[in-house]
């Protein structure tokens, strides 16, 4: 299929449905540096291009749909991470927000640890040559096979979730003869300002054990008795997509006064805390986040008062960001398939992906932008959605958006900010094959994540 523009393309639908918020940007051209990869630009011919490669040459290459992750950014941010924290914290990459072998070797020149929270998670990290010793072990129902292999691996941590596990976790170590490195998750009660399913600090959920009612000063009690366990810290994650830090200041002001509570009891200094992650990213220039070296100097100030207001030694302080570091770095190259002007709504524009590379719109109602990237347009502005191929009408990736009013099947567009929580929440629904992500570095390509093929989809259907 031609990617040229289509010269009887629907010239429609330029109007905004009641309620629609946002207005056209002056340039549907323009590529807004807050939401694409850093070395995303437009070359003189209008082709949009990563990594010094154009994207009509990506697609021809590799198809569509693709994720093209550009590892001078991934590195970069990982690197502004590491800088901004220093010498004295860690910052562990939450490995869930997308993994590959490829991604583990990154982080790990690049001196990072790494946040696994499954058996397969951290089967990638050991194949790939992380150290064990700079794995954390998350989770709220590891299953024995996963705390036995994790303690046979040699985890630097595992942080426990429940009173079972905390049972759990030092018979297992015991019948190994080893002691485990552990930290005791708590909810702080923190009502973080994100979606209802991605906030994790407030009481009614599944995640940890709760500070309200002496909870978690009984689960440290369980612990600091167990041989198997050794208590090194305490763990917070509040949420995911936060923007405001008064959350977090609320979280360690609530795992200081543990610490101190902990000491005042059974006389012992824990020497770790760990804020967990969540800082948001732009999906589209409405969103401001704070850079690394914002929220470290941040996290670093509350933790040292209310450390110096508790008369406590200041703990390492550890963190562990997934979508901050990741989000930004990767797009979503689409092709367009259909387009569906609906007189007086909108234009549907359909691509050949969907709710399979992309379940945050669909779950989370997720807001990202898009631009087309095979060309420029002077066309006027429409107002479309762009949906997927799925046999479902919430298969939404881009609810509303303008792309030029010639946009023709055959264009290819693409959606930025899809580097986490995309390919790692990925599905085959409809049998769609996963895509591939593609990592573009100085005018090189190559795949790090193979697409998926029907052979893949047919050898496990043994039936
Ligand atoms: N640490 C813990 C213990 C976590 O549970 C998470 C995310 C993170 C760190 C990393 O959070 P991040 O910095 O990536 O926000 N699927 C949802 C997000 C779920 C996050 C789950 N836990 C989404 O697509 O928005």
């Amino acid at each position: 299929m031609s990617r040229s523009a289509h010269p009887a393309g629907p010239r429609h639908a330029d109007v905004l449905p009641e309620g629609h918020p946002s207005a056209p940007p002056a340039d549907l051209n323009h590529l807004d540096r807050k939401v694409w990869a850093s070395t995303v630009t437009r070359t003189p011919d209008g082709v949009v291009s990563v990594g010094g490669i154009e994207v009509t040459r990506l697609a021809e290459e590799f198809g569509t749909p693709a994720y093209l992750i550009d590892e001078v950014d991934f590195r970069e941010r990982a690197r502004a991470w590491r800088t901004a924290f220093g010498a004295d914290a860690d910052v562990f990459y939450a490995g869930k927000a997308f993994l590959s072998r490829a991604v583990v070797r990154w982080l790990h020149e690049e001196g990072l640890n790494l946040d696994v929270c499954s058996g397969g998670e951290l089967a990638t990290a050991l194949s790939a040559g992380m150290p064990a010793d700079r794995i954390a072990f998350h989770g709220n129902n590891k299953s024995v096979d996963e705390i036995e292999t994790a303690i046979r691996a040699g985890v630097g941590r595992i942080v426990l979730d429940s009173f079972q596990e905390i049972v759990r976790v030092a018979h297992v170590a015991q019948s190994l003869g080893k002691r485990q490195r552990v930290q005791i998750r708590i909810t702080v009660g923190v009502e973080a300002h994100t979606h209802e399913f991605i906030a994790t600090a407030h009481e009614d959920q599944k995640f940890g054990i709760p500070l309200a009612g002496g909870q978690a000063a009984e689960a440290v009690r369980r612990a600091l008795q167990l041989d198997g366990l050794e208590l090194i810290g305490i763990h917070s994650h509040i949420g995911s997509q936060i923007f405001d830090m008064s959350g977090f200041e609320v979280a360690a002001h609530r795992v200081v006064g543990l610490l101190k509570d902990i000491r005042d009891e059974h006389g012992v200094e824990l020497p770790e805390i760990d804020l967990g992650g969540g800082l948001g990213i732009a999906y589209t220039s409405d969103d401001d986040p704070r850079e690394p070296h914002e929220i470290a100097k941040a996290l670093n100030e509350i933790v040292s008062r209310e450390c110096e207001g508790a008369k406590l030694r200041t703990p390492r302080i550890s963190v562990e960001p997934g979508r901050a570091i990741v989000g930004p770095t990767a797009f979503t190259l689409y092709e367009v398939g259909t387009i569906k002007p609906l007189e007086g709504l909108r234009t549907y524009v359909s691509v050949d992906g969907g709710m399979s590379d992309n379940i945050r719109t669909a779950l989370y109602d997720a807001e990202y932008s898009v631009a087309l990237v095979s060309r420029t347009s002077e066309a006027a502005p429409m107002l479309v959605r762009v949906v997927g191929k799925h046999c479902e009408s919430g298969d939404i990736v881009v609810k509303d958006a303008f792309l030029p009013a010639d946009l023709a099947p055959g264009d290819l567009i693409a959606v930025p900010a899809t580097g986490a929580y995309c390919r790692s929440m990925a599905s085959n629904y409809n049998h769609a094959l996963r895509p591939p992500v593609v990592a573009v570095r100085e005018g090189e390509a190559r795949v790090i994540v193979r697409r998926e093929t029907e052979e893949d989809l047919l050898r496990l259907d043994v039936g």
